[in-house]
């Protein structure tokens, strides 16, 4: 479980402040926790805490909330396991009532998953019409060669149907193995996995980065923070204007640009090598 956030954690991952201007409103005495004058430190859960600046409410009981988890391997993405696993629900303290995940990751599968009580926008984004785009660092046993990265890109048949365009790019190999970077626009069962087994190699790892353009690069694994106001935002603009299309009748299958508009380099910021090219 993770430990209770300190108030200006809370405060600036809630938009309020930076976490610097956070602690000079608590050290001004601008800040109550229960109608208490707050200090620096103080442990706050911002599901059941009433944390007020200024005399405001700032945290918003009831109200629609928005998380970001960096799930863990071996963790389930359900609100239970009848096998008593530890469940993605287990990880976010204070529990909002009816707060699901947006879609699901494998047991074995780490990275960005998202958690919210608001319904509609939980439907949009996992929906595979919206091809709200998923970022994943796959370990490949085994060294795909460049002919068939891009037939994945182009697209595979799969049981249920093929797969849409997507990005493949080779980031680094060594003798066994390779790590390649996807950007997928569909959300469908155990993708990425099935892509891998249809071309005969085996996923040892897989990691979600990033999310609908989010990406959990300020989580450690197991931690999770609140969506802030401006990436809620972004989620809701991104699913109403597809939405807006499909509503006009217009296509919605990913073009091209989005394609390559998919998020670059992940793996290179966490110091791998960079440049997709097949190494001799
Ligand atoms: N693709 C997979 O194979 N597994 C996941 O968890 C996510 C995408």
């Amino acid at each position: 479980m993770n430990p209770l956030p300190r108030l200006q954690k809370v405060l600036s991952e809630m938009g309020v402040a930076s976490r610097r201007h956070a602690e000079d409103l608590i050290r001004e005495g601008r800040v109550t926790v229960n109608g208490r004058a707050a200090r620096i430190g103080d442990k706050v859960d911002p599901l059941k805490d009433h944390i007020k600046v200024d005399g405001r409410l700032v945290t918003s009981h009831g109200a629609k909330v928005y998380f970001m988890l960096h799930k863990p391997k071996n963790v389930v993405t359900t609100a239970e396991d009848p096998e008593g696993r530890t469940t993605v629900m287990d990880l976010v303290k204070g529990r909002v009532p009816r707060l699901f995940p947006v879609g699901r990751l494998d047991y074995d599968a780490e990275g960005v998953l998202l958690l919210t009580n608001d319904g509609e926008l939980a439907h949009r984004l996992s929906h595979p019409s919206f091809h709200v785009p998923r970022t994943y660092s796959v370990k490949v046993k085994g060294k795909p060669a460049p002919e068939e990265i891009e037939k994945m890109s182009r697209g595979i048949i799969l049981e249920d149907g093929p797969t849409a365009p997507c990005r493949v790019a080779l980031r680094r190999e060594t003798r066994e193995n390779a790590w390649v970077e996807m950007t997928l626009h569909e959300g469908r069962n155990r993708q990425v996995k099935r892509m891998w087994e249809r071309m005969g190699y085996l996923v040892l790892k897989l990691e979600r980065m990033s999310f609908a353009g989010l990406s959990g690069r300020d989580l450690r694994v197991g931690e999770y923070r609140h969506l802030r106001p401006a990436e809620v935002e972004k989620l809701k603009r991104m699913t109403k204007e597809r939405h807006a299309e499909s509503v006009a009748g217009r296509s919605i299958t990913p073009r091209r640009d989005l394609r390559t508009a998919a998020p670059r380099g992940q793996l290179e910021e966490r110091g791998f090598a960079a440049g997709g090219k097949r190494r001799k």
